[in-house]
């Protein structure tokens, strides 16, 4: 009888043993992160080989905040703030472009330097841009335990860096502002904003092709007409890939949050979403190389031709877009 007790009890052990070894992934210490997918967005492929855990998220989320990984003292957060979509405002030069819902993204930059995996731009980031130098990393006894408890490894190398940024990046998803609400029909929009929204998504004035749902962004390239004429260093897309089609090409970034920056376009020649509606309204230059073939449709021959009632109605519509849960979200401040 005792023996059959031992026996069994010794099974049931090697059956929780087996078990956690599956769940473990073989890493010290891993527990599945499941991703707070907003509602009515596509699911999120994550690659087998850096599946999510509390452990590699909380290590990506430090280093997002540490200016350990730089080499003057900033961190990404420096330029990337969550309070305004994790972008900053007022710079000079090329605007920072926000990470938000980037975990469903391949063309990254202003003109697409890079298409990739979000570990493949993380490891751009620490490696190319920031020039992480991985021995700081190895020298901090803490980083060392973190990343021996997330990822098993006692040398950290740039890829790591990396992977652990992008977990972090995964959960950085904004898909619950006024208008997320309104699709699910948990609350209505004011009149303004209604018509603000369908001149947003019908042919009058037709954003939804390229800012189009769920991201506001169809993650392509376009030229809408801000230029007619190309120097060196601002062709756009053309300087990535050569190709003549190119010239005067720019991603269109999202249009979540927008409210909040005050840098529009790839140079940040807008401060206001104002000046961007008038420019699509009337300052659209349609004999420009390469523009996009909606920019330049028979009806638009003379502008939108928006009255100042549907300006204002269309920037009602832009600020539904803003997500305070997400500006706010203590999961993605800075670690304590
Ligand atoms: C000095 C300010 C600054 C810092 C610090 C910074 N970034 Fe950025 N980031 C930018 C700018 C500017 C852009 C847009 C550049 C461009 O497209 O040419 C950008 C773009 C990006 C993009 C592309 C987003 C998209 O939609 O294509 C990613 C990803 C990114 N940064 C990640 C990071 C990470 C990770 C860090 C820290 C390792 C970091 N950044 C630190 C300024 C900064
Ligand atoms: C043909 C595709 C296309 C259409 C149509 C279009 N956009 Fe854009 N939008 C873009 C691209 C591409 C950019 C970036 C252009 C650049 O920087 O050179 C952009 C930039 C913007 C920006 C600046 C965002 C930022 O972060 O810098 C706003 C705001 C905007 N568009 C709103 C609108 C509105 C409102 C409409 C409809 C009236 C519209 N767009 C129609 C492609 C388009």
């Amino acid at each position: 009888m005792e023996k059959l007790i031992y026996s069994l009890l010794l099974g049931l052990l090697l059956i929780t043993f087996s078990c956690k070894k599956v769940v473990n992934d073989n890493t010290p210490s891993f527990t599945p992160y499941q991703i707070d997918i907003p509602k009515r967005f596509p699911a999120m492929e994550i690659p087998d080989d850096n599946l999510m855990s509390v452990e590699r998220l909380a290590l990506g989320r430090k280093l997002y905040y540490d200016p350990i990984l730089s080499n003057d003292g900033r961190a990404c957060a420096t330029c990337h703030i969550q309070q305004i979509g994790f972008t900053k405002n007022s710079t000079l030069g090329v605007p920072v472009l926000p990470h938000q819902n980037l975990g469903w993204n391949k063309n990254f930059l202003w003109k697409g330097e890079k298409n990739c995996t979000l570990e493949e731009m993380m490891l751009f980031e620490v490696h190319d841009f920031f020039v992480t130098d991985i021995a700081k990393l190895n020298a901090s006894k803490e980083y060392k335990d973190l990343f021996y408890k997330a990822y098993g490894i006692t040398t950290i190398t740039h890829k790591d860096a990396a992977y652990a940024l992008a977990q972090f990046f995964r959960v950085l998803n904004s898909g619950n502002s006024k208008f997320d609400k309104y699709r699910r029909n948990e609350l209505s929009l004011t009149p303004n904003e209604r018509n603000g929204m369908i001149i947003f998504f019908t042919e009058r004035g037709d954003c939804f092709h390229c800012h189009n749902e769920i991201f506001f962004t169809d993650n392509d390239f376009h030229n809408t007409g801000l230029d007619s004429t190309f120097f060196p260093g601002s062709m756009g897309r053309y300087e990535v890939t050569g190709n003549a089609n190119d010239i005067g090409k720019y991603k269109t970034p999202t249009l979540r949050n927008c409210e909040l920056r005050d840098r529009f376009m790839h140079d940040g020649r807008f401060s206001t979403l104002e000046e961007v509606i008038e420019f699509y309204n009337t300052g659209v230059k349609q004999t420009s190389v390469n523009i996009d073939p909606l920019m330049v449709l028979p009806e638009k021959a003379l502008g939108l031709q928006l009255t100042q009632q549907e300006k204002n109605d269309l920037l009602l519509f832009l600020k539904t877009l803003t997500d305070t849960a997400f500006l706010s979200n203590k999961q993605l401040n800075a670690p304590q």
